[in-house]
């Protein structure tokens, strides 16, 4: 934004924050920031935690390309520099959902480390958990639920995750869920273990 238009907008101090929030939730809050491939079970994933979740009275939202892609990222392609900006505003969107004092369940494939990196910096130490969603691509493109790696193949569709664009492997996810090999419920659970150990899942602040 030009500096000079930047220079006169002046946020309004809230009264209550997001410790505020998660005492009256009851639990703390964080991204819990599903990456990997297309059809490597990233929403499937993160829609059955929330139901999880849910059952433990814990307040959370999922959100996810294909839903986002259609609404408030409309119009981005997946050329690098589009990806970068979805990813761009789906971070910010995750500050305002860690001031609600909720968890938020996001699953982008975010093929750019460098992207994912920056989500994690706008928000707090902590407040960032990266779950790695590995599956082989040749597994990905065999189960081909949307038929789109088809499509990619056919050289219908440009720049694919996977076969005609790059994806960059986490280095230090702090959840690594291997989908080829674990079942749904394992999934959950290892996620689920990772909150209550960590804390999270107890009130803070
Ligand atoms: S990201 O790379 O910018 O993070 P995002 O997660 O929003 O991608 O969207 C990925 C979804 O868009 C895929 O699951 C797939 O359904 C669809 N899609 C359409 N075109 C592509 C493409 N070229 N590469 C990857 N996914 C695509």
């Amino acid at each position: 934004m030009d500096k000079e238009i930047q220079k006169n907008i002046i946020p309004h101090d809230a009264i209550i924050n997001k410790n505020h929030r998660r005492k009256l939730n009851h639990h703390g809050s964080a991204v819990l920031w599903f990456t990997g491939l297309s059809g490597s079970g990233k929403s499937t994933i993160a829609h059955n935690l929330e139901s999880a979740l849910y059952e433990r009275e814990v307040r959370t939202y999922v959100l996810d390309g294909d839903n986002v892609r259609t609404g408030l990222n409309k119009g981005l392609t997946f050329s690098p520099e589009d990806r970068k900006e979805n990813i761009r505003r789906i971070g910010e969107v995750s500050k305002l959902f860690m001031d609600c004092g909720i968890f938020l369940l996001t699953a982008f494939i975010s093929p750019y480390r460098e992207d994912r990196q920056f989500v994690r910096s706008l928000v707090e130490s902590g407040e960032f958990i990266e779950i790695y969603v590995k599956c082989p691509v040749e597994v990905c493109e065999k189960r081909d639920v949307k038929g789109l790696y088809k499509k990619a193949r056919d050289g219908e569709i440009k720049n694919f995750t996977g076969i005609s664009a790059p994806y960059e492997e986490p280095e230090s996810a702090e959840i690594l869920i291997d989908s080829d090999a674990m079942t749904l419920e394992k999934s959950v659970e290892v996620i689920i273990e990772y909150l209550e150990q960590n804390g999270y899942l107890e009130i803070k602040g």
